[in-house]
């Protein structure tokens, strides 16, 4: 297998005090790591073991054969857009292009907050929180456990993890106070800024490019991981 083990873009103890170095070593190396460690086992002898991540995500997500293995993927991926959508002293009001992007599209950043924060409550169980483009626009989805938009052809702007392991050490219960610090104190919008610069890009290229025996143009959720 090809696909390298994960790695924390910054160091455990990076994004204390919104974030404990307790949690952040609990949730990379006992569950992210994990995950991959049974990805690894799992491809071994399905002939997928050239793929991707992104390639092994796509590959598995609708075959019962590969459903734990396709889980187990799909967390790696997840995981990895997590720890890049926060930065230590991260925080604040989206700027550039996303902040543009999400006042045309709620009305303010504060109608945006609100409208996390309302669906983030409302989300029953484990899963994700995602900021995805969408039709030209960003929009707000949750999946349920290692659900992932990778699957279903949208840009990532932004991922928030709402399993427990993700909070419970410093914030309990209380998923709520988890995302306002995640908004307040360690949202990196660069994650977003960038995967936008990207698509302006791709569309730039594929619209220069000559119909006649192109290339395919690149994938741009495949620079998300
Ligand atoms: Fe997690």
């Amino acid at each position: 297998m090809n696909i390298e083990s994960p790695a924390m873009p910054y160091d455990f103890s990076d994004l204390e005090p919104a974030m404990s170095r307790d949690t952040v070593v609990f949730h990379f190396l006992r569950h992210q790591r994990v995950c991959y460690d049974r990805m690894r086992t799992l491809v071994r002898g399905t002939g997928l073991e050239e793929l991707t991540l992104e390639e092994l995500v796509r590959a598995t997500e609708r075959s019962p054969v590969h459903h734990a293995l396709y889980r187990y993927a799909a967390e790696v991926w997840n995981h990895n857009l997590f720890w890049r959508s926060m930065r230590p002293r991260g925080g604040g009001a989206a700027h550039g292009r996303v902040g543009e992007e999400l006042r045309n599209r709620f009305g303010s950043y504060e109608r945006f907050t609100h409208k996390l924060k309302a669906a983030a409550s409302a989300h029953f169980g484990s899963g994700w929180l995602w900021l995805v483009w969408r039709g030209g626009a960003p929009e707000i989805i949750v999946t349920h456990n290692a659900g992932t938009p990778l699957v279903r052809g949208e840009t990532v702007l932004l991922a928030l993890d709402l399993w427990e392991h993700a909070y419970y050490l410093d914030h309990q219960n209380r998923r709520a106070a988890y995302v306002a610090t995640f908004l307040d104190e360690l949202v990196d919008w660069e994650l977003a800024n960038g995967a936008l610069a990207e698509l302006g890009r791709v569309s730039e290229s594929a619209a220069q490019r000559p119909r006649t025996g192109a290339p395919a143009g690149a994938d741009p959720r495949l620079e998300l991981s």
